[in-house]
């Protein structure tokens, strides 16, 4: 008999350090999108910190239009309302803030982990680095300005089986580890750690994310880049201030990669 689904609106706020993070909070059975339920309570004015989890999603969405695979009860999907009054320049920092503190998270639960630019959250197995999760940051904008930023998180966490088309390149805190720890200790540790964090962001600017960013940074590996301008082979060697990546080719030219994807097998 498979198990109720568990409601974690009355587990989740005795774990919590936060103030204004996650305070409010819904825990859905299941939901298009975390994202989406996030930016409709925020058009509707919810508090900044408004939190939504799901335990499935039937369109979990990813990066460049992909679709996040989202099965019942096994990963954490969840999003979150943040209204920083900074500019629409000051996104690709605050999502390089957020891969650093789930993986300061990870880091604290001794699970080692790797972002790679953006922010795929890379897990080293028998394998090779695998992806074990993903963060997608979508924001609403009004005259230039920010309005809100829908900040969504999936981790995989006890998924042991993918679909043919992830078999190679997806795993889970299960399988990357002897074991996993909860899901809902996991999801209260990030929102304690991204509190304080993205505080000090707002105070110390971009600087101060992009330090956070390289302490977990996939950096040095031989990659490609596919871009509208062409392809561009050689080594990711930094983020720069704008929070693009930096790619040295192999005659030692810089090129500076605002988005598209990172392939790392060559
Ligand atoms: C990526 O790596 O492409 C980003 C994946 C982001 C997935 C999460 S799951 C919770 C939230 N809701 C969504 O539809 N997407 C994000």
């Amino acid at each position: 008999m498979q198990a109720p689904p568990e409601d974690w609106s009355a587990d989740l706020p005795p774990l919590l350090t936060t103030r204004w993070l996650g305070r409010s909070f819904w825990h859905l059975p299941q939901c298009a999108s975390t994202n989406d339920e996030a930016a409709t309570r925020a058009n509707q004015g919810c508090a900044e910190g408004t939190l939504v989890a799901a335990e499935q999603q039937t369109s979990g969405r990813g990066r460049l239009g992909r679709t996040w695979h989202s099965p019942a009860g096994a990963n954490l999907y969840f999003s979150f309302v943040l209204r920083p009054t900074l500019g629409p320049g000051a996104l690709p920092p605050l999502t390089l803030l957020v891969g650093a503190a789930v993986a300061e998270t990870l880091d604290h639960m001794n699970i080692e982990c790797r972002l790679k630019w953006p922010n795929d959250i890379m897990l080293p197995t028998a394998a090779g680095m695998r992806k074990a999760g993903g963060i997608l940051i979508e924001m609403a904008t009004a005259s230039g300005s920010i309005k809100h930023v829908v900040v969504g998180i999936g981790l995989n966490v006890l998924l042991t089986g993918f679909p043919p088309e992830l078999a190679d390149r997806a795993t889970s805190l299960q399988l990357a580890g002897e074991s996993a720890p909860s899901r809902l200790a996991l999801l209260a540790a990030f929102l304690n750690a991204f509190e304080p964090l993205y505080e000090q962001f707002l105070s110390h600017g971009t600087d101060f994310a992009l330090a956070c960013w390289r302490r977990y940074g996939w950096l040095g590996q031989a990659c490609s880049v596919e871009r509208e301008s062409g392809s561009v082979t050689g080594h990711a060697v930094d983020v720069d201030p704008s929070g693009a990546l930096v790619v040295q080719d192999g005659a030692g030219k810089r090129h500076v990669i605002l988005s598209g994807e990172v392939v790392t097998k060559l």
